[in-house]
């Protein structure tokens, strides 16, 4: 699974990679031809001055080609090669021309690119480019062509093309490598979420096995014996009862946990009444502290409101005072201590509990993390209540933390 994604995402990458650099490259290039012949053009019409300055002055000059012949390349720089003129009437007649400067063959063709302009013509494997001026001498209308070599030019552009399509073949095979890198990059935390949500549903299932095998290794028990009465029965309906309830439980955090994951539950805050919420869930668990022989105090500045989701401020509460009374002792206390911290406000729930040990304290926020695992099972514990404590307060932007001292006590300090 994830070495397909991997091979996607590398493929995406360097495809990506590749088509930009293909794209940049071809605009360079573009901008390269396009910028040398505008300058080469510009050039040829600098060097034909002096002889366009003639002809408006109503000289012909006869002859009005200067340099080698067309067909000779030059060693010379691009720019710099000799500039062949020629002057033609409107009917395409040539008024002035160099016989040894262009065969008849070539003076042909050049005569068939008149009503053309800035074009690249060949002959005999040699480039040149091709300018038709319209100049008026004596009133006549003639046509003045601008013949210049551009090999030199050409080379210089092929040498680039060249280099362009060496770099995007090396930056093709360097982009593959890259987009692995990236993609290896790219999925370290998909990778580690994605062990965490196996782990999760291995631990899950594992923790779903135990009470599902109890309560059908007790209503085989059942059938086996039809004709029991309901009450001679009671205690195995019971525990089968107490066995659902506690996989309901179950069910019930891990839905909560898994929707956190995917941001499926939006906290929604508001102004809530802190020492109210704080007095409800307290009073709500008197009985559980008097049948258990704990005594159970708040200390809360009053008034003091903050921005809180005040479902999930109940459900944070509910689980610090569950683990305060679970792991505690007969005659042991809980006392609970709210005040304003900032905006927000910090409560922290304290027990003279069983405390846990300073090994375990890092692990306590840890999924399916238990301490003392006899106690907890027996309790109905299944290691969930901190993790979700933590998503809650994680929800809110606060804060939670915890110090114990084994045999003494514990502390929870949560920052709202
Ligand atoms: N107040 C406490 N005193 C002593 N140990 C605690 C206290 N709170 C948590 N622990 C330890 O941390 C572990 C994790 O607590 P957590 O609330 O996440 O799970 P649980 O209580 O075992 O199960 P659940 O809350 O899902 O019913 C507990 O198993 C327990 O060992
Ligand atoms: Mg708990």
């Amino acid at each position: 699974m994830i070495a397909r994604i991997r091979f996607k995402f590398t493929l995406l990458t360097s495809v990506l990679i590749f088509v930009v650099l293909l794209i940049l490259g071809s605009i360079l290039y573009g901008f390269m031809l396009n910028k040398s012949y505008k300058d080469f053009d510009k050039n040829m019409t600098a060097q034909a001055r002096p002889m366009t300055r003639a002809l408006e002055a109503g000289r012909i000059p006869k002859k009005l080609i200067r340099g080698d012949t067309l067909s000779t390349q030059t060693s010379q720089g691009a720019m710099r090669a000799p500039l062949a003129m020629f002057l033609w009437n409107k009917k395409g007649h040539l008024i002035s021309k160099q016989p040894l400067f262009a065969s008849s063959n070539q003076v042909e063709v050049l005569k068939s690119h008149l009503n053309d302009n800035h074009l690249t013509i060949s002959f005999d494997g040699h480039y040149y480019r091709v300018i038709n001026a319209a100049v008026i001498v004596n009133k006549r209308h003639l046509i003045l062509q601008l013949v210049r070599n551009e090999d030199q030019l050409r080379s210089t552009l092929h040498n680039l093309l060249f280099l362009l399509i060496l770099g995007t073949v090396i930056a093709a095979a360097l982009s593959v490598f890259i987009g692995f890198m990236l993609a290896d990059r790219a999925l370290i935390p998909i990778r580690k979420s994605w062990d965490r949500q196996t782990q999760f549903v291995a631990d899950a299932s594992h923790e779903l096995r135990t009470p599902l095998m109890a309560i059908q290794a007790r209503a085989e028990m059942l059938l086996h014996n039809p004709d029991k009465t309901i009450d001679e029965e009671s205690e195995k309906i019971g525990s089968i009862y107490q066995e659902a309830k506690r996989v309901s439980r179950l069910v019930d955090n891990l839905l909560t946990l898994s929707r956190g994951d995917s941001n499926a539950i939006q906290i929604e805050k508001h102004q809530v009444s802190v020492p109210e919420v704080l007095d409800k869930t307290i009073d709500n668990f008197v009985p559980l502290c008097k049948s258990e022989d704990i005594g159970i105090s708040l200390e809360c500045h009053r008034p003091l409101t903050a921005e809180l989701d005040d479902e999930r401020f109940r459900q944070l509460l509910y689980i610090l005072l569950d683990n305060a009374v679970k792991y505690n002792r007969p005659g042991g206390k809980i006392h609970v201590v709210c005040n304003r911290r900032g905006k927000g406000i910090e409560v922290t729930v304290e027990d003279t509990g069983i405390g846990i040990d300073e090994a375990d304290i890092p692990n306590v926020f840890h999924r399916f993390y238990r301490a003392d695992k006899a106690r907890s099972r027996k309790t109905g514990g299944s290691g969930l209540g901190l993790s979700i404590a933590k998503w809650i307060v994680d929800a809110h932007g606060g804060d939670i933390s915890l110090t114990s001292t084994p045999d003494k006590g514990t502390t929870v300090t949560v920052v709202l």
